[in-house]
């Protein structure tokens, strides 16, 4: 069949959809970047610059049943999280990374024509979902400061407003939502999807809420603060009911025994993740002073694993391609609302002092 002829069969409203836009991994940068894979410095994609537990690599080096399915009812990874969360397990549902939570929970709600009210600019994914879904996205737009305007959000529900997605600390700016922002929204009684990838990092959260509203869903992700991006493992709680519904839409087996394994061993060793994480929030501080030194960029205070940055003097692309060159990746946007900024994810001190010289270097 021509290409003409498959383009006609599949869903007209996904002809012109567009993607979603990833980082790139280091091994398909090695053609573009002057320095060894090794050398690169990956601060364009919030990963954890310490990696995971040495726990988690021991225990899949001498995993027993790779040849056996997963547990499709997550029995012992929602008690796991039951542990780590203190929230009973029939409110959690655990996904393939918070990323594909995010699609099942729009995919729950979101028909043809129904409206999700997102505060922007924020993680695209929202986005993304809800135009596979054939939902119609009503954007707010944040503040200058990037804080969400929480009358414009109840001014954009209509009768079609399904769910309000926000992202606490918001990604990519670092913004948090204070929690009696996220109260007042929530208390519009339209379902409040709040997602906290962050929350290990900014210590703010809403889950505890969850148990005394039917309308707030908390997201939460093992990508950042334990280091398993790579393993993809997110984990939502919700009120009960609708996590039964979510348990009944899922595929079976999302959740591989690599991950459950993964989790069990980081939450077996809580103290060092942490400790790491404590390590990253002090690296954000002393990275925000530094680029702040730096006149010619704007940082924005955040309470995530990134600073966000307007460049003020000169063109985003053109420092994030000359980092690249220098074997440093972050991430840049020009896009509306987005404007000429760029976002560097916290890495080691030695990542920051690289960073600074590099920057530097670029922009004389
Ligand atoms: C706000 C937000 N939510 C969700 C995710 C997805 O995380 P995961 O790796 O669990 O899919 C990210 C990742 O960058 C994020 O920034």
């Amino acid at each position: 069949m021509s290409k003409e002829g498959i383009a006609r069969l599949i869903r007209s409203d996904l002809a012109t959809f567009g993607g979603y836009t990833a980082s790139k991994s280091p091994e398909a940068l090695q053609e573009e970047v002057e320095v060894p894979v090794e050398g690169i410095i990956k601060l364009d994609a919030n990963e954890n610059p310490y990696g995971c537990s040495p726990r988690v690599k021991q225990a899949l080096g001498t995993y027993p049943y790779f040849n056996i399915y997963p547990d499709a009812k997550q029995t012992e990874l929602r008690k796991l999280l039951q542990g780590y969360t203190g929230v009973s397990a029939e409110h959690i549902v655990a996904g393939n990374g918070s990323d594909q939570l995010i699609d099942l929970i729009l995919r729950l709600f979101v028909g043809p024509g129904d409206e999700v009210v997102n505060c922007v600019p924020t993680f695209d994914i929202f986005r993304f979902s809800t135009e596979m879904c054939n939902g119609k996205l009503v954007e707010v737009p944040r503040d200058e400061n990037y804080f969400v305007d929480v009358s414009a959000v109840k001014r954009a529900i209509s009768k079609k407003t399904k769910i309000i997605v926000l992202a606490n600390p918001n990604n990519p700016t670092g913004t948090p939502t204070p929690q009696k922002d996220i109260l007042e929204i929530v208390d519009t009684g339209v379902p409040v999807l709040a997602d906290e990838a962050y929350v290990e990092f900014s210590g703010e959260t809403v889950t505890q809420l969850v148990d005394q509203y039917k309308n707030l869903m908390v997201l939460r992700t093992f990508s950042k603060w334990a280091g398993l991006a790579g393993l993809r493992i997110g984990y939502g709680i919700f009120p009960p009911e609708i996590a039964e519904y979510l348990m009944r839409i899922k595929l079976p087996f999302t959740i591989n025994v690599a991950a459950v394994a993964a989790v069990r061993e980081s939450l077996a060793d809580i103290d060092y993740l942490l400790d790491r994480v404590k390590a990253i929030v002090t690296e954000r501080e002393r990275l925000f002073g530094e680029l702040n030194k730096l006149k010619w960029l704007k940082p924005f205070p955040s309470q995530a694993n990134f600073i966000f940055c307007h460049v003020l003097n000169g063109k985003a692309s053109e420092i994030q391609q000359g980092l690249q060159n220098r074997g440093i990746l972050v991430r840049y946007f020009d896009q509306p609302l987005l404007r000429n900024s760029i976002r560097i994810s916290v890495g080691k001190p030695e990542h920051t002092d690289a960073l600074i010289k590099a920057l530097k270097e670029v922009v004389s």
